[in-house]
């Protein structure tokens, strides 16, 4: 007897093949930014497994105009034949080889890259799918968390050439790590590169990005590279392109993380086009994809990594931890500017320096 699953409007088998249900959201979350590119498009569902994302950009999206599923497990053709029969999905075709070796005899407008662990291995070859097209979209989800957000320094040096740092705000050094190395990757190819998000969320980062080929757009991404500084012992920070060792508020010692992306992570306009989208559409998450799209929204423009408020309580040894609200207000009564992050429900964005915030504790 065949066992089908359903994911909003989609029912659909598995069999042996990968399937989390706790990816829903990121699925959702990557069909509003289909609906959202709002123009004509060739997909390809990379790492395919049951099909499932790639079914639901297609049945979703009327601007998908063909969806190519590709999985390396011989299984996979046979049951993504078998979804893609049952939803009745038009212009679909399945190959069951490595993306490498695929990518780069076929080109697509937007490849969505869904890997087991860390997607490094395959973007050289996603961009280089690219040459002949003047820009294109990649989606990309890393779920090689503990590398990126990690303590084993030589693990993250190793695989994205750049040093990790396990703080208050390791999640935004991981993203911005994973995005320093893609835009390695699209500079060599000479495409400039347009985060449209940069999410953090359960055990993956997940990134959309627009590539825009331009020698000039390539260039500048080294130049949008750099260094952040960290002072465990005050909680100050410093971005650069050098690392400072040492800290400008308390005079120790800093530890450092880098080389990092330090352009923007996410793209308002884009973010607000998915939110309309979400809106008209009736997802079993609809909540928390609008909770998602608003602090990305809100914490676009503002500057680099954030504070978390627990800690800088802990390290004061203040009893009382405020509202996060009631300290944004605090803040911005203050002039500053501040808001939460989608990175830690703990922490905020905000262009106060650390001794500036503990006076509003
Ligand atoms: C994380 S799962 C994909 C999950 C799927 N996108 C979803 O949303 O349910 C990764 C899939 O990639 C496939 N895979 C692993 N290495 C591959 C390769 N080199 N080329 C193509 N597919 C590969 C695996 O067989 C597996 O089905
Ligand atoms: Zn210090």
């Amino acid at each position: 007897m065949v066992n089908f699953m359903m994911e909003e409007e989609i029912k659909f088998e598995i069999d042996k093949l990968f399937y989390n249900s706790n990816m829903r959201f990121s699925r959702s979350f990557g069909s509003l930014s289909i609906g959202a590119i709002n123009e004509d498009i060739s997909i390809l569902d990379g790492f395919a497994a049951s099909g499932i994302r790639g079914l639901r950009y297609s049945k979703e999206n009327k601007n998908v105009k063909k969806i190519v599923f590709l999985d390396i497990w011989k299984i996979a053709s046979a049951i993504i034949e078998k979804n893609i029969k049952n939803n009745k999905i038009k212009n679909a075709e399945i190959y069951n080889v490595d993306f490498n070796e695929f990518v780069i005899k076929n080109e697509f407008d937007f490849i969505e890259l869904d890997p087991f662990g860390s997607p490094i291995h395959y973007l050289n070859n996603a961009f280089y799918s690219f040459r002949k097209k003047r820009r294109g979209y990649i989606s990309i989800t890393a779920t090689d968390v503990a590398v990126l957000c990690g303590e084993n320094m030589r693990a993250c040096l190793k695989k994205y050439g750049a040093k990790n740092l396990r703080n208050e705000f390791t999640h935004e050094i991981g993203t911005r790590i994973l995005l320093k190395k893609i835009g390695d990757f699209a500079s060599q190819f000479d495409f400039g590169i347009e985060p449209f998000y940069s999410i953090s969320d359960r055990h993956y980062i997940k990134i959309l990005l627009k590539i825009s080929r331009s020698a000039e757009k390539a260039s500048e991404i080294p130049h949008t590279l750099g260094y952040v500084s960290y002072c465990f012992h005050c909680g100050y920070r410093e971005i650069g392109k050098f690392p400072n060792r040492i800290c400008m508020n308390c005079k120790k010692d800093t530890d450092y993380a880098g080389l990092l992306w330090l352009g923007e992570l996410h793209n308002k306009k884009f973010l607000e086009k998915m939110k309309k989208l979400n809106a008209k559409r009736n997802y079993a998450d609809k909540t928390e994809l609008e909770k998602m799209l608003n602090l990305l929204i809100e914490e676009t423009n503002m500057p680099q990594f954030y504070y978390n408020v627990h800690d800088i309580c802990k390290r004061k040894k203040y009893p009382n931890v405020p509202k996060i609200g009631e300290l944004i207000t605090e803040l911005k009564k203050n002039l500053f500017r501040a808001t939460r992050t989608h990175f830690c429900e703990k922490s905020i964005k905000t262009d106060a320096k650390i001794n500036e915030i503990e006076s509003k504790l």
